[in-house]
């Protein structure tokens, strides 16, 4: 039977305005939305009907960029910059995952705090090691959250405890792809080099073959950090730049995030929204490594999809609205600092960023278009202070802000409700 969820609905069909239907109501078949409709139809016969009161409904939150394994050590050594922070923080705590009891507490812990936080999909970055890479997918499916997830590739540049022969990298990815490509309804493996300074040409051109073979997507970074960008261009001088470094290994497609994005040229950008490739914005963890600025709006007027990360842990948030927040702040700085021609985020684009625009990687993800997944949050905003007087959009931009993780009563995934992950 259809179901029709009551409320104060909100999303974002195209980034510059809200849809919003006050006391409207979303009617769900098989986990899709059938259409938005003003008010309650007269005949309910068909129709199982859930009232959710002066309650706001709005998409599910979308995140294109976490490490899984560096969730314990959020918040910390956070006054570094990319490449110290790698190499004394988060290289060693990576190297614990072939504990398969350390990883299973940890990912147990990830996918609690991920689904309190409100994210309905997310794009995980697991570490090297294939056995827990498998058990992090299997406590996701459990969980009912939708879900890429990447076994990371390194063979050079990272410390011995952690470095795989190129064979090695190759041969384990290949078994973890058979193991897992067809095994979830909702959690699916993906293609994964960490960045270009820890992978070889060979794992690099290895890799994109996979990719193409088991037709799986592709995630990695890309100019995040300036000595990073530099070492790139000394690493590769055959390579026009450091996207073309993706594209000449066979890694650049639709279906490729590159994370950051600080420091492209204008080449790339370009390059980028040609070949129909994600930026996952992070801004969280560009401050937090003083990496930069993303130009996001130059990725969007060049027609770039764009989706946003919270790049936990050299993010400190686990929450897209945090993110959606400092987004808008980091636009306003960019704006401000250096170019009065890239207009700042209105919160509506925020907004889409962090649900529709991330979702487009999982397919009709992020909207309550007709034939979107049904992927949603209940927000009870009255704990925030007074809703009277003020529009259910203002109340969603208070909840966006200084809302958190008390104040989401349900969420859903492809129309099933979702409880609290237990083990
Ligand atoms: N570049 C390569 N690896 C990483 C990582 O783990 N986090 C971030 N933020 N950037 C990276
Ligand atoms: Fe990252």
């Amino acid at each position: 039977m259809a179901k029709a969820y009551q409320g104060h609905i909100l999303y974002t069909k195209d980034p510059d305005r809200f849809e919003i239907y006050e006391n409207g109501a979303v009617i769900v078949e098989d986990g899709k939305v059938v259409e938005v409709l003003k008010t309650l139809p007269e005949n309910l016969e068909a129709l199982e009907v859930f009232n959710m009161g002066d309650r706001l409904i709005i998409p599910g939150f979308v995140d294109l960029h976490f490490h899984a394994p560096q969730f314990p050590n959020l918040g910390l050594g956070l006054d570094k910059e990319l490449l110290p922070w790698l190499e004394d923080y988060t290289f060693p705590e990576e190297a614990k995952y072939s504990d398969l009891d350390y990883a299973e507490s940890v990912y147990t812990r990830v996918a609690k705090e991920i689904w309190r936080q409100g994210t309905t999909r997310i794009v995980l970055f697991s570490s090297v090691h294939k056995e827990s890479t498998q058990l992090l997918m299997s406590i996701f499916d459990r969980a009912g959250l939708g879900a890429y997830v990447g076994k990371v590739n390194m063979d050079r540049n990272c410390p011995d405890f952690l470095v795989e022969s190129t064979m090695d990298s190759i041969e384990a990815t290949k078994a973890w792809l058979e193991a897992t490509v067809n095994l979830y309804p909702k959690v699916k493996p993906l293609i994964t080099p960490r960045f270009v300074p820890t992978c070889t040409s060979e794992l690099m051109r290895a890799l994109g073959d996979l990719a193409a073979e088991y037709n799986v997507p592709v995630q990695t970074h890309i100019s995040e950090n300036q000595a990073e960008v530099d070492w790139v261009r000394e690493l590769h001088p055959e390579s026009a730049d450091y996207a073309t470094v993706y594209e000449d290994h066979g890694l650049m497609g639709d279906k490729t995030i590159l994370a950051h994005c600080v420091h492209n040229t204008d080449a790339e950008i370009e390059k980028m929204s040609k070949l129909g490739v994600f930026a996952a914005h992070c801004p969280n963890a560009n401050y937090n490594l003083a990496s930069g600025i993303m130009p996001v709006r130059k990725f969007l007027n060049a027609g770039v999809k764009v989706g946003l990360g919270t790049d936990v842990g050299a993010g400190h948030k686990v929450s897209i609205a945090s993110v959606m927040s400092t987004a808008i702040q980091a636009s306003k700085i960019a704006w401000l600092n250096s170019d009065r021609t890239l207009a700042p985020l209105s919160t509506s684009e925020a907004f889409y960023l962090g649900t529709k625009g991330g979702g487009a990687y999982f397919g009709k993800v992020g909207s309550f278009e007709p034939g979107y997944e049904f992927d949603a949050l209940v927000i009870d905003d009255h704990r925030l202070g007074v809703t009277e007087g003020r529009t259910v959009e203002e109340r969603l931009q208070r909840f966006l802000y200084i809302g958190d993780d008390r104040d989401i009563i349900s969420r859903f995934v492809s129309g099933d409700e979702i409880m609290e992950p237990t083990k």
